[in-house]
């Protein structure tokens, strides 16, 4: 089935393979070539890319996401992707969606058709708001200021695309890089032994996934945390649920993408509670930048450094393991200056800005 977008542009709904251990066929080979393109027209970078191995988990719907996902075609060449993620956790009233298009065929009609196609899609199933997370590298573009009073990206195609239909810009994000050097890991040291310092009580556990046993309660309660701890802006992201088989779920996700996670916690030696947590990631290419995912204190434990503990000494294990993946990236609200604060003095540097946008559908 084929939906006409423009005279030359037509959309396709992905089909995935149907066995879970199934390899990529050629359409979801072209499919992750033509997101990662995509994505680099945008970024210039290519942290984000993602083989199609590593992709195609992502693809699949969980009982948390119900994912569809479209391509684009012009002639015989795929020239741009399309998701619609809808949040199990919002009773499927939130969804985000993402249109990524080869720089080459921009400025045609073909976003604005493929934009009303999947707010068809997503008003027919429930949804009544839309989210989107985008880059918009520096530019020689007039600014536009985020809401929250923090930070701001350029009016760019995508931003001027976005407002011309309706979304609304609520909080820009700081993208930031962490490069190793021996200054680098000397002064991760230094701030790794202040931070120990102060932390009395506490100890710091860690494991790689999947999560031992013991660690599944604790690890629950923190992710659920994440999601309503973290600053929302004007966002309303679902409160999460998280139980012992979704632990299960997030962990063989990224097994079966490939993908190192070691999670670094610290835990209240009085009562092995669990209090704090930071995620590092890699996937199979050991040269590749890594991720740093979730990082959280739980608010009862602020106070005790423990973000600083669990950032620095996860960082110092994942050189010991990873010592050829040269720096980190991680994503944070330009207005969670804790984080940033932490961040920076550890030696993340600002690379670009990400806008995360949002349309009322009702
Ligand atoms: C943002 C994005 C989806 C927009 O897609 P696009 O195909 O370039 O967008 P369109 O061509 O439909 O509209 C862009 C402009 O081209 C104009 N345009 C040019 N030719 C057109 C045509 N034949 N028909 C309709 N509009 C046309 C539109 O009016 C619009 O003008 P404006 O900038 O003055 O508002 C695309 O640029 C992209 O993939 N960017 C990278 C990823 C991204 O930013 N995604 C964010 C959305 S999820």
């Amino acid at each position: 089935m084929s939906i006409r977008l423009t005279d030359t542009a037509t959309l396709h709904p992905l089909v995935l393979p149907a066995r879970a251990d199934a390899v990529p066929t050629a359409t979801i080979r072209a499919y992750a070539d033509v997101r990662n393109r995509s994505v680099r027209d945008v970024t210039g970078r290519s942290e984000e890319d993602l083989s199609a191995e590593a992709l195609l988990p992502l693809l699949r719907s969980s009982p948390e996401l119900t994912r569809t996902q479209w391509y684009v075609m012009v002639a015989d060449e795929m020239v741009g992707v399309a998701v619609l993620n809808i949040m199990a956790d919002s009773s499927g009233t939130t969804a985000t969606t993402v249109i990524s298009l080869l720089r080459s065929v921009w400025g045609r009609g073909i976003g604005s058709a493929v934009l009303e196609h999947i707010e068809h899609a997503a008003r027919d199933a429930g949804v009544t708001r839309l989210l989107v997370w985008v880059e918009h590298p520096a530019s020689d573009d007039a600014s536009l200021p985020s809401p929250t009073g923090f930070g701001e990206i350029p009016r760019d195609h995508h931003a001027r695309f976005l407002l011309r239909y309706g979304f609304t810009l609520e909080q820009v994000e700081r993208v930031s890089m962490f490069t190793w050097s021996d200054a680098v890991t000397a002064s991760l040291l230094e701030a790794h032994d202040r931070a120990a310092a102060a932390a009395t009580g506490y100890r710091v556990v860690q494991w790689t996934l999947p999560t031992p046993t013991e660690h599944v309660p604790g690890y629950a309660w923190m992710k659920e945390h994440m999601s309503t701890d973290v600053p929302g802006a004007g966002l309303g992201m679902p409160t999460e649920k998280w139980d012992a088989e979704r632990i299960a779920r997030h962990d063989e996700r990224y097994a079966q993408r490939g993908i190192a996670v070691l999670v670094t916690a610290a835990q209240r030696i009085e009562t092995g509670e669990l209090c704090a947590y930071n995620e590092l990631a890699i996937g199979s290419d050991p040269t590749s930048v890594s991720h740093q995912e979730d990082t959280l204190v739980l608010a009862s434990h602020r106070g005790h450094r423990l973000g600083l503990l669990v950032k620095t000494a996860g960082l110092l294990s994942w050189r010991e393991h990873h010592p050829d993946s040269p720096g980190v990236i991680t994503y944070n609200a330009e207005e969670n200056r804790p984080m940033l604060d932490i961040n920076e003095a550890i030696g993340f540097a600002p690379i670009s800005y990400e806008g995360a946008w949002k349309k009322d559908l009702t």
